[in-house]
């Protein structure tokens, strides 16, 4: 009987030191705050009448990291609440909704994320007793937009599209489409840089041929999605053979082009995501011409002939394909430039009137040279043979017409030494041609004048 009092002391003594436990909770064991933004971490407890509150204290265990305090609230002998290092000015417990252990933290960082211990101490039924809880707290950084980058490989067709969405915390979530249905990821990847900050990649990959073309246009779409976003940020693109959008050319307008000028031809094409369009420049039924440089999608024309007018196509292709656009160019030919009526009036400089007087010795001297030879072969004709039928020779013998103003022209020791010069030269055939040399100058009016000239020889 004694035992059975005993052992039910006993029984009432454990009761009591269990109903007397400390009871804290996490009400939310995980807490998301985008950064900068305040954060509350819940934290509870209840006490039995009698029982009092000795300390509240705050740590945080960052991913990897020590221990480090937060805050802490002692109730004894003065109620007293201290923020710690870092969270001095950014910490505080909130007393407002009677749970008295919550932690307010003030502008977020990134390097706030991890694990938070609420720890409560009390005295209970005359006993201290302290009771740990955890909270994660996580601190939201949207990511960058996602971009699409790609591989291709044009030996095997492979092409692999990998959608990669940096500097987010935690990493976006991306997930691919193709023509908007969802795509599994063939391999995603999470990398965390020193601050904490996650890149996150998914690639899709696939074999490419010119017949997935033919079908026409696929719409790659990534979508990234991620808790501090409220929509989901999208890259997109299409896939298939580039398509020609426009030729534009420099100068803008066309339309006056003349001879000597030079153009620049640049081709433009959309589509054809990660398969870069290669361009190829032709003319319609012909070869460029000598004057044109083709450069990826641009065509240079320089110093254009007016046999240089014509259609020109740029083919832009891929592996699935290809289009192309024309342009028409016309070079319309330069007026000629205007003779002066004399040398007096044509205003020419020293330097160029000596060039066209020498020029005019040149054509005169060969000119004359010529009809003398003429004049002397005939001659020895006449005594060696009777006259035959006249060939196109005759043609070639100048009229010999006094001509006043020509003659100051035709003196003087030039003509002697251009006449040796041009002896090794063939007969003119015809009196318009002029000597090259002086056709070269682009000077028509003084080889005409020549013509003219009356030679004394
Ligand atoms: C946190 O911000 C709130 C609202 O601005 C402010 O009332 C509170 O005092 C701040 N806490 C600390 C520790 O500065
Ligand atoms: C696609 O390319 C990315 C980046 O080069 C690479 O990390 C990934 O492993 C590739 N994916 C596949 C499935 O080949
Ligand atoms: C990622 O996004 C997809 C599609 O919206 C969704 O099904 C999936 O549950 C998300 N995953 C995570 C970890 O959020
Ligand atoms: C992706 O690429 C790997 C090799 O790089 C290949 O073994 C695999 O079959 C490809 N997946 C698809 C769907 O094409
Ligand atoms: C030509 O295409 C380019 C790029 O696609 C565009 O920026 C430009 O406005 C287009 N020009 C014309 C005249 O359509």
């Amino acid at each position: 009987m004694r035992r059975y009092l005993v052992s039910l002391l006993l029984l009432l003594l454990v009761t009591k030191a269990a109903l007397a436990q400390l009871a804290v909770q996490a009400p939310q064991p995980t807490v998301q705050v985008p950064r900068g933004q305040p954060a509350v971490l819940p934290c509870t407890y209840t006490l039995g009448s009698g029982d009092s509150l000795r300390e509240v204290k705050w740590y945080e265990r960052s991913v990897g990291g020590d221990r480090q305090p937060v805050l802490f609230y002692f109730s004894d002998p003065q109620p007293q609440e201290t923020a710690i290092g870092g969270y001095a000015g950014r910490a505080s417990l909130v007393t407002a909704d009677g749970s008295k252990a919550s932690l307010r933290l003030n502008d977020t960082r990134l390097s706030d994320n991890g694990q938070f211990e609420c720890l409560v101490g009390a005295m209970v039924a005359g006993v201290p007793q302290e009771v740990t809880v955890n909270i994660d707290l996580t601190v939201l950084v949207a990511p960058h937009a996602p971009k699409i980058t790609g591989d291709y490989n044009e030996a095997t067709g492979h092409l692999n599209l990998t959608c990669t969405a940096l500097h987010g915390h935690p990493a976006a979530n991306l997930t691919w489409y193709r023509d908007g249905v969802a795509v599994p990821a063939g391999r995603s990847d999470v990398s965390t840089d020193q601050q904490g900050f996650q890149d996150a990649r998914v690639s899709v990959n696939f074999t490419v041929t010119a017949n997935s073309g033919s079908a026409g246009m696929v719409t790659y779409r990534c979508d990234a999605s991620h808790p501090a976003l409220t929509t989901v940020m999208q890259a997109s693109g299409k896939l298939g053979r580039p398509i020609v959008t426009n030729i534009t050319t420099m100068p803008a307008n066309i339309d006056s082009l003349m001879q000597y000028d030079d153009v620049t031809l640049t081709c433009a094409s959309e589509g054809g995501l990660v398969l870069e369009p290669t361009y190829r420049w032709t003319r319609v039924g012909g070869s460029l011409p000598d004057g044109a440089v083709a450069d990826g999608k641009q065509l240079k024309i320089v110093f254009a002939s007016s046999k240089d007018s014509g259609t020109y196509t740029c083919t832009a292709s891929n592996a699935l394909g290809s289009t192309d656009a024309k342009t028409t160019l016309q070079f319309k030919e330069r007026p000629l430039i205007r003779e002066p009526q004399t040398q007096e009036e044509s205003g020419l400089s020293p330097e160029l009137t000596l060039l066209v007087v020498l020029a005019v010795f040149a054509a005169l001297g060969a000119f004359g040279g010529a009809a003398y030879y003429i004049r002397r072969r005939r001659e020895a004709q006449d005594e060696e043979a009777p006259p035959t039928t006249e060939g196109p020779k005759e043609v070639v013998t100048p009229s010999v017409t006094p001509n006043a103003p020509a003659a100051p022209m035709a003196q003087g020791r030039p003509l002697e030494s251009s006449k040796t010069e041009d002896k090794g030269r063939p007969l003119p055939s015809n009196r318009g041609v002029a000597p090259p040399g002086v056709k070269e100058k682009g000077y028509d009016n003084p080889v005409s004048n020549a013509d003219e000239f009356n030679p004394q020889y």
